[in-house]
Order: C-alpha cells, then structure tokens, then sequence
C-alpha cells in the first residue's frame, strides 16, 4: 500500500518525506485555504513547490463543475509538473472530463466518493485514483472501511486498474484496516502517519535496553 500525506501544509509534507515512506499528496480547497494559499498564481506556484519536494503523484483538486470549465482548468493543472493528478468531484459531468482527461494522457483523481456505484463509475471513466472518504462515511455511523473492502471485492472481480485511494483518514487504526481491506493507497494526516510508529511496549523495552546498555 502507498502513503500519501493529505495536506498542503509544506512543513507536514517535508516532514512526512523525510520520514522515507511518503509516496505522494493529496490536497483539496479547504486544505489549500487552511493554508491561505489564494489567488491563481498562489495556487500553481504552491502546486509547484510541492511537486518539487515530493517524487510522486500530487493531486490538485479543481474548482469548475461543469464540464468545458473542469477540462479547462485539468489542463493548466497538469501542464504545471508531469506528477500532478487532476481531482474531480463525482458529479456527471465530473465523470464525463475524467473520460476526456484518461483519452489524453492526464492522470485524475475522482473524489468526494461515497458508494461502491460512484466507484465503478469512476473505474469505468479511467481515473487513475479513485477517493473514498471514509472517515465522513463514519461520521453517518456507517462503516467507511466496508466500503473500502467492497470496492476492493468489485475491481478485483472486474478487472478494474483504477486504484482505490482511502481518503478522510481520521486514525493510525484507520490505516491498518484500510490496508486490511485491501486499499492501494492511504492518504492520511501526518499525525495518522506517525501514530503508526507507537506503542507502549516498544518505549518501555527501549527504555531498558538503554538502562542496560550503560552496564555494558
Ligand atoms: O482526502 C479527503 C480529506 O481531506 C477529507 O478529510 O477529515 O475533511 O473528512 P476530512
């Protein structure tokens, strides 16, 4: 399973990158404006800086909804770094650009996923990601997890190459059963990510080994 660090704060994805195991970014509007990134220029040049630290795919999320204006805005995304992947919203027309993008050659990322339906419609329009928010299906005491392991069941089933990219990750925990269920990539908070590097057990018997070491 890829990581990918959901965020565009720049100090978070550094730090995640040094780490080693960082395999991509995942940004939105909200996560952009968190940042006060605002205005076009701002916003490519940002892209830009993030594309340069991180080798690996960086999704840039549109803005337009309706077809002409999610084409016209993919292709001045994509044309900022080869890495960049072009998120779409599912909506109808959001498909029919990720259809456009896959017949010319531009990676997309299908977001604001929320059924296994959505997900085969993405898988069949050719995007590359496609974006469960299973956190917010938890939200609505549902099990965004379930989700996760039932689209795994239908792309394996059908042959569908588009990778299921578990979004709105809460949790370290989080991370180990979308693993469990069969995700290809987990884009996460830097927190979830550095979650994973704790237990207990692991600072009490550090903690001996270097007790014991000065006896040595
Ligand atoms: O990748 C999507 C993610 O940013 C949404 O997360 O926590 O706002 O549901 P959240």
């Amino acid at each position: 399973m890829k990581f990918f660090i959901d965020t565009a704060n720049l100090a978070q994805i550094k730090e995640a990158n040094d780490l080693g195991i960082l395999d991509g970014v995942t940004t939105n509007p909200s996560l952009m404006a968190k940042e006060g990134v605002k205005g076009n220029d701002a916003i490519m040049n940002h892209y830009k800086t993030i594309c340069e630290m991180v080798d690996g795919d960086i999704s840039a999320e549109v803005f337009s909804t309706d077809f002409d204006g999610i084409v016209t805005e993919g292709k001045k995304l994509a044309a900022i770094h080869p890495n960049i992947v072009v998120k779409v919203p599912m909506i109808k027309d959001g498909v029919k650009a990720i259809k456009w993008f896959t017949d010319n050659g531009i990676k997309t990322n299908c977001t604001l996923v929320f059924s296994a339906g959505q997900a085969i419609l993405a898988a069949k329009a050719g995007a590359k990601y496609v974006s469960p928010f299973i956190g917010r299906i938890d939200d609505t005491n549902w099990d965004g997890v379930e989700l996760i392991a039932q689209i795994a069941h239908i792309y394996s089933l059908q042959g569908f190459e588009t990778e299921i990219l578990a979004a709105s990750i809460r949790s370290s925990l989080h991370i180990v059963k979308c693993a469990e269920a069969g995700a290809d990539v987990c884009t996460c908070p830097l927190d979830s990510i550095l979650g994973l590097l704790k237990h207990p057990l692991t600072d009490i018997g550090l903690a001996k080994f270097l007790e014991d070491a000065k006896k040595m």
